[in-house]
């Protein structure tokens, strides 16, 4: 197997005395689109903020691209080529739409600035049209585009979703996922975490499943989709 662009190895997480991960290890190849589905409580939060050394794994290692960034300083990842498009979506809603955009290039600079929004604007029309109005007015849906687009604007190789479709009516969270797969043909690395199992599992070329900080089940896409456990637990049984 070539090497993974993300390697997460054995990793336990702590908040003081309370245990959050026990021992996950999973990995993210180049070009991948991998789930991690979980419920409320499981883990997902804690484990894309260990990725970023926040809160940093205690054991274990993070391996990007082939450097183990377990102990990096937090400002120095994302610059390495990962961004993270938080849960509920914490865009600036004073900024304009536009500014937003350009807060997403602080980890590598502006150089890109011009040839990269006209690319986010082409992949989000809505933004384009809206590109002076200022975030916080922005619709639900039209604000999870923005944070999407204000992570791709730091040109990551490997882009983390907290749970993109949160809070969305079911139209709104099937252009997501069309977007995300858009976004996956221009050759980015998406790894995606979400309670929303049906479309993730839909979307994804291979899936873990995080229950009580540990990894219990993994698999292609299909396979979990089709797994007793796993429709019982995250699809209503259906
Ligand atoms: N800052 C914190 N201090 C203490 N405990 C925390 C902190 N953040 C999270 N936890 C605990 O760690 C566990 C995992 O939380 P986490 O937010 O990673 O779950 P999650 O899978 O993202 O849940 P959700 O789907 O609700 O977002 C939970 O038991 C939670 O209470
Ligand atoms: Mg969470």
């Amino acid at each position: 197997m070539p090497q993974p662009l993300l390697d997460v190895r054995g990793i336990d997480t702590f908040y003081g005395a309370i245990q959050a991960l026990r021992g996950v290890s999973l990995h993210v190849s180049r070009g991948e689109i991998v789930t991690l589905i979980g419920a409320n409580g499981a883990g997902k939060t804690t484990l894309l903020g260990s990725i970023f050394g926040n809160p940093r794994a205690s054991v274990g290692s993070v391996c990007f691209d082939g450097e183990d960034i377990t102990t990096l300083a937090t400002h120095r990842i994302a610059p390495r080529g990962i961004a993270l498009v938080p849960e509920g979506r914490h865009i600036f809603p004073a900024m304009t739409v536009e500014e937003n955009l350009v807060m997403g290039t602080i980890p590598v600079g502006e150089a890109h600035l011009d040839e990269d929004r006209a690319q986010m604007f082409e992949l989000f029309p809505r933004l384009q049209e809206r590109r002076n109005q200022r975030a916080g007015t922005l619709s639900g849906g039209e604000q999870q585009m923005l944070a999407i687009a204000r992570a791709l604007m730091s040109r990551p190789q490997l882009i983390l979703l907290d749970e993109p479709s949160l809070g969305l009516a079911p139209l709104v969270v099937r252009r997501i996922f069309e977007v995300l797969r858009e976004i996956a043909s221009l050759g980015k690395t998406i790894f995606l975490v979400e309670q929303n199992a049906n479309h993730a599992l839909k979307l994804a070329d291979r899936a873990y499943v995080l229950v009580n900080g540990e990894i219990r089940l993994q698999g292609s896409g299909r396979e979990l989709l089709a797994d007793p456990e796993v429709r019982k637990a995250y699809l209503g049984g259906h």
